[in-house]
């Protein structure tokens, strides 16, 4: 199978039928409050994603490049979009591009396109420090992603079966690389346990990218004869994934993704513990539909409902979202439990 049609089942699959599941954001609720005593034109959405200060709690995630023109034209339009709204783009694994030389301007147009903002790229955790430090440099980027993507290769027919030497390749990245390192998974979520031995390694920045949202075991069943379905359903929910995570390493920026869809969702994700939100099936969904201007009309949307969500809550910046009292309930508040975190 070439990786320009593995790229395109991935963006067709991600579009039909990825976004299916619950992200565990409707077991929280917030405690309403009478007398917030904030007013809405003074709030700030200014937040830090480690030693990065980004203008709103919202990023573009990792999706794409490496498919030729296809993914060319998206990764032009998400990269407009990015520098409009002043908000930071991850472009996809840049590993095609370290094959095939062919494949950078596919990636190197989100730079052209917003050569002042914050872009990180994306490598996967079999990447060399070399390999790692070359995706770096292809885009100057910003910060540095490296995707756990474990189920996703299972259940690929040509996917890897072989992961030893992860976390120690992903250790002498954060040492060598020239700029900080982000570790996300691409939608099982991250647990307590793994994102001690991350922390362990010294990464920067963790991404929980939960169960919920984008949802690669049923793409990729899709694709293949073989049905691996049992696991459609494996992996954490996003709001247990930012809690486990935040829980285990409490000194490391926590990011949510993985379903975030709407403006509560980043609410609760930032009550929860984390720093930003990535987005990636909602946006591509925005971008097929309305190109640039329906990302910014929704994206801007998103901010103005999350100004108003602050002044119910009597918050006027992000990091109060730390003071924000909420209740867990349901399935969320029984996971937490099992897990002995309270
Ligand atoms: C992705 N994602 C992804 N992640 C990554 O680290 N490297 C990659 O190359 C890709 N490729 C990719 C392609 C497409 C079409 C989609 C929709 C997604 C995963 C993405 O960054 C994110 O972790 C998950 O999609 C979960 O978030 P959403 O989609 O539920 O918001």
């Amino acid at each position: 199978m070439s990786r320009a049609k593995r790229k395109a089942d991935h963006l067709r699959g991600a579009l039909q039928s990825g976004q299916a599941g619950e992200s565990g954001f409707d077991d929280i609720t917030f405690v309403h409050q009478s007398l917030p005593d904030v007013n809405t034109s003074s709030i700030q959405l200014e937040t830090e994603i480690g030693e990065l200060t980004i203008s709103s709690p919202i990023f573009i995630n990792a999706m794409t490049g490496g498919g030729g023109k296809a993914t060319e034209v998206i990764n032009s339009s998400l990269a407009e979009a990015a520098r409009e709204l002043n908000i930071p783009i991850a472009v996809g694994s840049q590993m095609s591009a370290l094959k095939d030389p062919e494949e950078r301007r596919t990636y190197e147009t989100v730079r052209k396109n917003n050569p002042d903002g914050i872009v990180i790229g994306n490598v996967g955790s079999e990447a060399s420090v070399d390999q790692a430090q070359s995706c770096v440099d292809m885009l100057e980027a910003d910060a540095l992603q490296i995707h756990l993507n474990v189920i996703q290769e299972l259940v690929m027919p040509e996917g890897d079966r072989n992961f030893e030497g992860a976390l120690s390749r992903i250790e002498t990245i954060c040492k060598e690389v020239s700029v900080p390192v982000i570790v996300k998974e691409v939608g099982f979520g991250t647990s307590m346990e793994s994102a001690r031995k991350l922390s362990d390694a010294g990464v920067s920045v963790i991404d929980a990218g939960g169960f919920g949202g984008t949802n690669f075991s049923m793409i990729e069943n899709q694709r293949r004869k073989k049905d691996m379905s049992f696991f459609n359903e494996w992996g954490i929910k996003t709001a247990a994934s930012i809690a486990e995570v935040k829980y285990a390493c409490p000194e490391i920026p926590v990011l949510s993704s993985g379903g975030i869809r709407t403006a509560m969702d980043i609410a609760k994700s930032l009550a929860l513990g984390a720093s930003a939100c990535g987005m990636a099936g909602r946006i591509l969904k925005w971008v097929k539909d309305g190109g640039t201007q329906e990302v910014l009309d929704q994206v801007i949307l998103l901010q103005e409902e999350l100004r108003w969500i602050m002044t119910a809550l009597g918050i006027n910046n992000v990091h109060s979202f730390q003071k924000v009292p909420f209740v867990i309930s349901g399935e969320t508040h029984h996971w937490l439990k099992e897990r002995g975190i309270d």
